[in-house]
């Protein structure tokens, strides 16, 4: 039997560089994809996965987070005397449960693994999911949901994994697969942005379920690749330790929202998924591949 998994980190305290100047006055988090900033569509997808306890690993000037997630009660009277109701939901629907979050500080930018360190007394001795804001992933069941599911039959830890052209590998942590099940794999190994001769095309992407013993991994504070506390690392200690880790090929396409052209990418493939845009919107975009065609 695999303990249920109710707690979840969002390491939240990078510096955002590839976003500046934005980022400059806004945490990354808050950018808004359509209409809703990326932490939104995180903590949804968290809490379709039976997430109760929602754990921020923050840093300096990430305050409009932390307001993100109050109550907004003027404005929630305001919509409900002007009747507006459909927005008083949507507003509604963003409410945190009183206890339900906590914030804990990365005094410095030392790597995921580091950030999610910051964590490991809010964790305690259970397992845990760790959620990465910057991919954001459009799959029915959510990712995460999909990940509980297979950890339920697997136990261990898991990772949300997905095949990328060999080119590539070299900007993510890769498996090194023992045994492929088909939508699960086994790992006998991971490495964190491998310069040459990638084990696998399948890269590790922002979603893990962990089990406690990560957290003791990471205590050895060990400096990986690019001179970060790598999360990869601890897990690739867990492999070394005889314990399981699994990927999870999961359905669903995933957005790379760290990046630029991956926020652009989503900001269109979003657009185009709301009923309330996608009419006009689809208009537009056929009408500027049109202009840019006879401008060729
Ligand atoms: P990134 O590698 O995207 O770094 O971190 P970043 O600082 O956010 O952005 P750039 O590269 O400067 O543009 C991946 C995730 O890990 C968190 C980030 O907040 C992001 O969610 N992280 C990274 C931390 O919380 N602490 C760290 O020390 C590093």
């Amino acid at each position: 039997m695999t303990r249920k998994v109710t707690k979840a980190i969002f390491p939240v305290a990078g510096l955002g560089t590839r976003f500046l100047p934005a980022t400059k006055s806004i945490p990354k988090e808050i950018m808004t994809l359509v209409d809703r900033p990326l932490i939104q569509y995180a903590i949804d997808e968290a809490r379709a996965a039976g997430i109760e306890e929602f754990i921020f690993v923050t840093s300096r000037g990430k305050g409009a987070l932390e307001d993100y997630f109050d109550h907004a009660h003027e404005l929630e009277s305001s919509l409900k005397k002007s009747g507006k109701t459909e927005l008083l939901d949507i507003l509604r629907s963003t409410n945190m449960d009183s206890g339900a979050i906590a914030y804990v500080r990365q005094h410095k930018a030392l790597g995921l693994g580091h950030a999610v360190w910051c964590a490991r007394r809010l964790v305690g001795d259970e397992p845990f999911a760790v959620i990465l804001t910057d991919d954001v992933i459009m799959g029915e069941p959510p990712c995460l949901q999909q990940m509980i599911e297979a950890y339920q039959e697997t136990g261990g830890s898991m990772v949300a994994t997905m095949e990328v052209p060999a080119d590539k590998t070299k900007a993510y942590g890769v498996l090194d697969v023992a045994e492929d099940m088909g939508a699960i794999v086994r790992a006998q190994g991971m490495v964190e942005k491998p310069k040459e001769n990638p084990p696998s095309n399948l890269a590790v992407i922002g979603r893990y379920i962990l089990a406690p013993t990560v957290l003791n991994n990471l205590n050895k504070l060990k400096q990986g690749s690019g001179g970060e506390i790598q999360l990869t690392d601890a897990i690739a200690d867990e492999i070394a330790e005889g314990r399981d880790v699994f990927g999870l090929r999961f359905r669903g396409q995933r957005f790379d929202c760290g990046s630029k052209a991956g926020f652009l990418q989503a900001t269109v493939a979003f657009g185009l998924a709301r009923d309330d845009l996608k009419g006009e919107f689809a208009d537009y975009l056929s009408d500027v591949l049109a202009m840019r065609k006879a401008a060729e």
